[in-house]
């Protein structure tokens, strides 16, 4: 697992030699590449989307830091586009036998593994996803009226206990290694604070083309999330949708309860290029973890950081 992927092409060498490296906390070398930081194996990846990728009218591009709820906003998302082929009661809906990874192609990955011809087989509306930050994406896909992103973040002390634990699948990094470097904005596709950032302001400004969502929000509102969610994508519940309980019903299946308990995401891995055990990206999935892995005095210094960092935004965690 982790490490286990394939080379990718030696093009935009020319670029990629011109710019800052810096280590993370998992001894991978990351570029800084318009204020963002990519880790080794995605750089060419997002050079290639940026100069290759087409938009469709009606692309949806879901969007998020590591560890923020990627894979429960893919479920969730791909049940509710999905729910006139594949009504989320359906003894057969493909989120009760694929990971959710499996069903939302990872743009970044497929770019980098040079494999981004399998978009353009997918039918409209496509479903996609990326942890780049927004002002890496290209205007065709930024400024586009056409194409939908859906955000999501999370506070960060959670979120960084969750990358903890995430990177134990691949080699033992102590808490505080990766909490001095992600202090320094150093983690894959940080500094998190301008992620965060970056599409906030873009939902601020056109909040028809991009929803931001918090996960704890999720949390405490499964179903009124969905609902949104659907209205957000143009695809509104219908009365007797409502007076069915769909949105109920797609929040349900998209539950840790019930995504965790399914051999899908117990057994095999996902990925294009790093590949990880579906059962790792099912861990706990509660709001206030970080209380078991940090002290008051670290987590003092974190919030420090962050309230720092997005003080006047209007953001708050
Ligand atoms: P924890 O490590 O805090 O449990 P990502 O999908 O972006 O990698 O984020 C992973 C985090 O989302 C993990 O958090 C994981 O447990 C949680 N998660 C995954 N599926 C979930 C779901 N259906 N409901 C709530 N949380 C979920």
């Amino acid at each position: 697992a982790g490490d286990d992927h394939i080379a990718p092409p030696e093009e935009y060498e020319d670029i990629v030699s011109t710019l800052p490296t810096a280590m993370t906390f998992q001894a991978k070398l990351l570029y800084q590449y318009q204020g963002g930081w990519v880790i080794y194996h995605r750089i060419r990846g997002l050079l290639s989307f940026q100069q290759r990728f087409t938009p469709r009218s009606g692309d949806v591009l879901l969007a998020s830091p590591p560890k923020c709820g990627t894979t429960w906003l893919k479920a969730l998302s791909f049940a509710t586009m999905a729910r006139a082929a594949y009504p989320p009661n359906a003894a057969e809906h493909p989120l009760l036998r694929l990971n959710p990874h499996d069903c939302v192609p990872f743009v970044d990955d497929l770019f980098s593994a040079g494999h981004h011809d399998q978009l353009e087989a997918l039918p409209s509306p496509r479903l996609m996803n990326t942890h780049m930050q927004h002002a890496q994406l290209p205007p065709s896909v930024a400024d586009n009226p056409d194409c939908k992103i859906v955000y999501v973040c999370r506070e960060p002390k959670d979120m960084l206990v969750s990358m903890w634990h995430f990177v134990q699948n691949v080699r033992p990094v102590t808490f505080s290694d990766l909490f001095e470097v992600a202090c320094e904005g150093k983690t894959p596709d940080g500094p998190f604070w301008d992620h965060i950032l970056g599409y906030w302001s873009a939902s601020r400004s056109s909040p028809e083309r991009v929803m931001f969502l918090q996960y704890e929000e999720m949390m405490r509102d499964p179903v009124g999330v969905v609902r949104e969610l659907a209205r957000f994508l143009g695809l509104p519940f219908s009365a007797a949708e409502e007076a069915a309980g769909l949105p109920a019903s797609i929040a349900k299946l998209c539950s840790m309860e019930v995504l965790k308990g399914l051999d899908a995401n117990k057994i095999g891995t996902s990925g294009v290029l790093a590949k990880y055990p579906h059962k790792s990206y099912f861990r706990k999935g509660v709001v206030g973890d970080w209380i078991n892995h940090m002290t008051p005095e670290t987590a003092v210094r974190f919030d420090a950081i962050v309230h720092d960092k997005i003080r006047g935004s209007g953001l708050s965690f």
